[in-house]
């Protein structure tokens, strides 16, 4: 059913769409209009007023205090990457001995020869003791080590096109890879007894070392963790308190988005099917049909090298290009019939690229349009926004605030641009912004009476921030987990209900979110669920999922969440989808109706653009049509079948085999649709579809292997409970 307002749209388009030669699609939401919304910035450095949509408008951005004007080189081929200053090195600590690089080379030269594969774990962590002997007398020289034995043995691929040595300057450069390794090296504890070596060469490595096994956090530490054993004690014995609503049966709407990428290099006509990563740029290029172009090309290549062309709205292997993005901001009010109330982002602003063309001024440039834009697009509601693992530079990297020297506020550039802003789009009041610099761009919010909106940086749990790999059996060398849990006290104490908002999740299959971390995380949520967390907002994978909080069997080594009623369910995790098709997804974003006073989730609505489309609509009156894919209600509350086999474990009384209209979509009923999952497997495959929207280009799961797997995923709620889950090739994600 459409709201009323909806209608209007509806009927504009249709009164548009009859001097168009093409069909009008079928149930239109919103179809957004092809022009340009050039008001929304004052100036262009490329502005073509071009029917045929031969490029994409290129705006002029002006940073938060109106001083200057970002240049046009970080939207064009020219863009040369982070300059030198950006990278910071850590002191050395003693004088190098005579000739130390040189013998260092040797012996690492020697070293990796002699690696026979037999004990590829041992080699690396006597190449890491190598690089500490290095880092700690003479960081400056480490790059360049980096870059020798890179091209020695070639540790990069050149699908990119550029030759090996290029490759390797490039990547090991200073202020990209460069002199963040040589900080990790100088500062990881290798003696035996420390976990920091087998991590980093686990998943920097490639797998040289086994995954430390996860830590256990045991009674007595998390009884200290929780500020005694009476007092966590009492914490376990949470129970929901039943609220009245402020308002009997009044809703927000509020808007989930996550993960826009914007390219502000996209080009019309580039190559949109590469062999060389993230793809419609003038230097994108498939192999089977064209020679690498030089980094310098501006133009895309001649139509006969290129295999899919890259079109005006956006292509499903390509970053989004300005034009996408801001018609799914201006979709956002015409689908919902009025602006949100509202607005979760779950990070990732910055486009995918080579670590070569990232830079602080990219982060900082996209940042500033970004939120320009939100604030213009999306209404006066506040923009709550998490920071991703690419609005950073270096991209996925974030460092705790207990390194030495300079190295210490190395990220606070990104952390003060970010409290600028939040102040300069009227979201936050200047002492509400402090946090943001001392929370790695978190920050603790109570936009609504009774509701508290604690925005966390989750790459202190991601497994490509080589920070985390430092103290790595430390769950928190960030403090960020503490601070959490001292904001959900106090929440608790003021009976406020929360909304955790943070970017990268801590389940699902568990690839991404870090065991020591994510499972402390998990113990958290477990202590104040449902009771103060109401629920958990995640984005990162660009699918649509979920993952549901069973408390935790401690010390098992078994599935014990796989087998646990859907009664004990505490919490659950939503991750958004994206807006970027860069993954071979359809663009996607969802608005929740939440009920005031509880601020539960009592149903949502997820709109997509099918990017499919995209190529017949230049000529057309209009851009992307945005669609109702699917409402979670509608779509997921009919349990009658696992109610008919006796499975149905909720203990919420259905009416005739439905989860109660009046009945929050909380905790228990995403665990117990993994009941009805079970017993009705085509529920799956539905649920499969829309992970990608409907994506003609998603990967199938149709063996039952597969979807056992997948509601395994549905299922676990940190990093160690999904990789106990069976995986298998294309199992926890539609990308190919
Ligand atoms: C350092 O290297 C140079 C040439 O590579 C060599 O002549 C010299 O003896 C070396 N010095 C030491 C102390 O090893
Ligand atoms: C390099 O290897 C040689 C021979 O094994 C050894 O004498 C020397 O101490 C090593 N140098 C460093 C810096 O590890
Ligand atoms: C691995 O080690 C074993 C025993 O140490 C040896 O017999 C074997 O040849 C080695 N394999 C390789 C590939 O080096
Ligand atoms: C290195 O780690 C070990 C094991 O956790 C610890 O005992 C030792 O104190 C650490 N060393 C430093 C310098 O922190
Ligand atoms: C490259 O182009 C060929 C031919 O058009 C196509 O089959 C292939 O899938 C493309 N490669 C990628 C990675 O998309
Ligand atoms: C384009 O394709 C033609 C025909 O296959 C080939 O001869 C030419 O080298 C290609 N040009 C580029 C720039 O790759
Ligand atoms: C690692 O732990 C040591 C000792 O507890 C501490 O001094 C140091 O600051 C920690 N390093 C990081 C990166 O947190
Ligand atoms: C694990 O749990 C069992 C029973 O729940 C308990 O007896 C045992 O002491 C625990 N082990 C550890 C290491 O905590
Ligand atoms: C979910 O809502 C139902 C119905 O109000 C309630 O019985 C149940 O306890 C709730 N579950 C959680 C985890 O809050
Ligand atoms: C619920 O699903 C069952 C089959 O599992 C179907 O027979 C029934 O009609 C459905 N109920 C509704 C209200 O859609
Ligand atoms: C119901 O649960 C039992 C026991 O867990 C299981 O064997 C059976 O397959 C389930 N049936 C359905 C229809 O899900
Ligand atoms: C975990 O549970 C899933 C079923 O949901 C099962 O397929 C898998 O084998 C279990 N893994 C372990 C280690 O028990």
């Amino acid at each position: 059913m459409l709201p009323p307002l909806l209608l209007l749209p509806l009927l504009a388009w249709l009164l548009l769409a009859r001097a168009s030669p093409v069909a009008p699609p079928q149930s239109v939401d919103y179809a957004a209009p092809s022009a340009f919304p050039t008001s929304l910035w004052q100036s262009y450095f490329l502005s073509p007023a071009d029917a045929h949509m031969t490029a994409v408008p290129r705006p002029a951005v002006s940073d938060v205090a109106h001083t200057r004007v970002f240049g046009d080189a970080l939207a064009t081929a020219q863009i040369t990457g982070a300059p030198s200053r950006d990278a910071v090195f850590p002191r050395p600590s003693s004088a190098p001995a005579a000739n130390l690089t040189e013998t260092v080379l040797a012996n690492l030269t020697s070293l990796i020869r002699a690696n026979t594969g037999n004990d590829s774990c041992a080699t690396c962590l006597s190449a890491l003791a190598l690089g500490q002997t290095l880092a700690r007398s003479a960081p400056h020289h480490v790059p360049g080590v980096l870059q020798t034995l890179c091209e020695r043995f070639a540790f990069l691929g050149t699908a990119s096109g550029l030759a090996l040595s290029d490759v390797c300057r490039r990547t090991y450069a200073p202020a990209a890879l460069g002199a963040s390794y040589t900080q990790v090296l100088s500062y990881a504890n290798l003696t035996s007894a420390s976990a920091d070596g087998c991590y980093l060469c686990h998943y920097v490595a490639k797998g040289a070392c086994p995954l430390p096994a996860p830590r256990v956090f045991d009674a007595a530490f998390l009884d200290a963790w929780f500020g005694g054993a009476s007092k966590r004690a009492a914490l376990t014995r949470r129970q929901l308190a039943p609220r009245s609503p402020a308002t009997p049966g009044k809703t927000l709407r509020v808007l989930h988005f996550s993960d826009i990428h914007v390219d502000p290099r996209f080009l019309v006509g580039a190559e949109a099917r590469c062999t060389s990563g993230q793809c419609c740029r003038a230097e994108s290029f498939n192999s089977s049909v064209a020679a690498a172009p030089p980094l310098s090309r501006e133009q895309p290549l001649p139509a006969a090298n290129v295999s899919e062309t890259a079109v005006y709205w956006g292509n499903y292997k390509c970053d989004s290009p300005w034009s996408l993005a801001l018609s799914a901001l201006e979709a956002v009010k015409h689908v919902n019939g009025k602006a949100v109330d509202m607005s979760l982002y779950t990070g990732d602003m910055v486009t995918h690229d080579a670590v070569w063309h990232i830079s602080r001024e990219l982060v900082r440039y996209t940042q500033q349009a970004m939120y320009d834009v939100f604030k213009r697009l999306l209404g006066s509601g506040p923009v709550f926004s998490a920071i991703g693992n690419h609005d950073t530079a270096p991209s996925d990297f974030a460092s705790p605030s207990s390194l030495p020297d300079d190295t210490r506020g190395q990220f606070s550039y990104d952390w003060l641009n970010l409290r600028r802003l939040f102040v300069a789009e009227g979201w936050f009041t200047h002492a509400e912004a402090q946090q943001v610099g001392r929370h790695y761009g978190g920050f603790s919010v109570s936009p609504r009476q009774g509701l508290r909106v604690v925005v966390l940086n989750t790459d202190f749990w991601y497994r490509g921030n080589v920070y985390n790999y430092l103290n790595s059996s430390a769950p928190d060398i960030s403090g960020n987990l503490k601070w959490l849990t001292h904001e959900l006290e106090g929440a608790e104490k003021r009976g406020e209900r929360v909304w955790i908002v943070g970017h990268v999740l801590t389940g699902w299959d568990g690839s991404n979110g870090l065991d020591n971390p994510t499972t402390l995380f998990h113990h958290i949520v477990a202590h104040f669920s449902p009771k103060t967390i109401a629920h958990i907002f995640f984005g990162h994978t660009h699918e649509d999922q979920f993952s549901v909080f069973f408390p935790q069997a401690a010390n098992s080594t078994s599935n014990a969440t796989a087998l646990a009623p859907a009664h004990e369910a505490q919490a659950v995790a939503f991750m958004a989808p994206s807006i970027t098709p860069g993954s071979n997804v359809n663009s996607a974003f969802r608005i929740y109706t939440v009920t005031e006073g509880t601020w539960e989730v009592h149903d949502y609505d997820e709109y997509y653009a099918d990017v499919s489309s995209f190529p017949e609509l230049p000529g057309t009156d209009h851009g992307p049509v945005w669609r109702h894919l699917y409402s979670a209600r509608e779509a997921y509350s009919n349990f009658s079948a696992s109610a008919a086999a006796g499975n149905y474990s909720g203990q919420v009384p259905l009416a005739s085999g439905q989860w109660p209209a009046s009945a929050p979509l909380n905790a228990t009923f995403w665990a117990a649709l993994t009941d009805e999952m079970w017993a009705r497997p085509a529920l799956v495959d539905t649920f499969r579809e829309r992970q990608g929207r409907n994506s003609p280009r998603a990967r199938q799961c149709a063996s039952q292997a597969c979807r056992d797997a997948m509601v395994c995923y549905m299922r676990s709620a940190d990093g160690v409970e999904g990789k106990r889950c069976p995986s298998g090739d294309g199992f926890a994600s539609v990308q190919g």
